[in-house]
């Protein structure tokens, strides 16, 4: 049996302005994760069980768009010799693929991401050809692209290295080192939204009037350079994190929901509050001093949050 794991990821910093080619900051929350486990078995053909979402069935006999089958479909087509291996894994011997995961879906915590990278990471490692995290990463990207249209790529970057990561489209990511660990109180507002709507409406605000977006995508930018150095100098970030929810709440990323949860969180205590990721639905963060978290936790629930993580960031 071989089995792997990612993290889930949070944005810090720089969402929907990252399309755009301005730095953003990811990093990975391992207290939820996705978990893959692929063993040999004695049923012919590749078999998929995942009972989070009551699903087992024969690779061939899902539509080949379906997410899981897409990411199988893509690792096979990665291959040097796709044909003979994907034989060796279904045709003489078959595989069970057990996939779990503990990472809320469709609300910015890179659920998909990290699916496709640990269901990657299993299964190559299980052919006796483990990938690197390179080479994962350029495969869980390929996939987001079919769900995401046009993805920036953090995603899978942050979830695939699984470590701080300063990134800008198009070239290579760079990992930071987190000078003081720091702790982040998460908030889900239980609504699920899709990357893709808020993505595509913020893109249609850009196209409306390009010279008012660019200088916002710039201020953002600014803000995301700003907050890698201060995180790897130890600095407090709460102030950045409420100027970056300000201008997401002017290009309509945010909700009613996520500003109340961001203003729960302020008033409880928090250093700096902010949605995060591709907003409307999904996750807010709040930068909180360790003592108060459970506190500020306890505000986001009776402001509405579903669930909380308390979460400390460090290299
Ligand atoms: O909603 P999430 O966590 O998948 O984050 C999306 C981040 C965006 O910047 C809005 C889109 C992207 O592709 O980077």
């Amino acid at each position: 049996m071989t089995s792997a794991s990612a993290p889930g990821k949070i944005i810090l910093f720089g969402e929907h302005a990252v399309v755009y080619g301005r730095p953003a900051l990811a990093v990975p929350v391992t207290q939820v994760h996705a978990d893959v486990e692929v063993s040999d078995s004695s049923k012919d053909g590749i078999w998929i069980d995942a009972p989070d979402i009551d699903l087992h069935a024969e690779l061939n006999s899902l539509p080949s768009d379906h997410p899981l089958a897409a990411v199988i479909h893509k690792f096979f087509a990665s291959l040097s010799s796709p044909h003979f291996l994907k034989e060796k894994m279904g045709g003489q011997r078959g595989v069970e693929i057990k996939i779990s995961s503990t990472i809320p879906v469709a609300s910015g915590l890179g659920s998909g991401a990290a699916v496709s990278v640990a269901l990657i990471r299993a299964l190559s490692s299980h052919l006796g050809h483990p990938m690197t995290n390179e080479q994962v990463n350029a495969l869980a990207y390929e996939i987001e692209k079919i769900h995401h249209g046009t993805p920036s790529g953090i995603d899978n970057t942050a979830v695939a290295y699984g470590k701080p990561v300063y990134f800008i489209k198009g070239q290579p990511m760079e990992i930071f080192k987190v000078g003081k660990p720091f702790t982040i109180v998460i908030g889900d507002t239980g609504i699920s939204a899709l990357t893709k709507e808020s993505v595509g409406d913020v893109r249609r605000l850009w196209e409306a009037d390009k010279q008012k977006w660019e200088k916002v995508f710039d201020k953002i930018g600014e803000i995301a350079k700003k907050a890698k150095e201060k995180i790897e100098n130890g600095e407090l970030i709460g102030d950045l994190m409420n100027q970056n929810h300000a201008l997401l709440q002017d290009m309509t990323a945010s909700s009613q929901e996520l500003d109340q949860l961001v203003d729960a969180a302020r008033t409880a205590g928090a250093l700096g509050a902010k949605m995060s990721g591709g907003g409307r639905g999904g996750n807010m963060i709040a930068l909180v001093k360790p003592e108060i978290a459970e506190t500020v936790a306890g505000s986001l629930k009776e402001a509405g949050a579903k669930n909380t993580i308390i979460t400390t960031i460090n290299s």
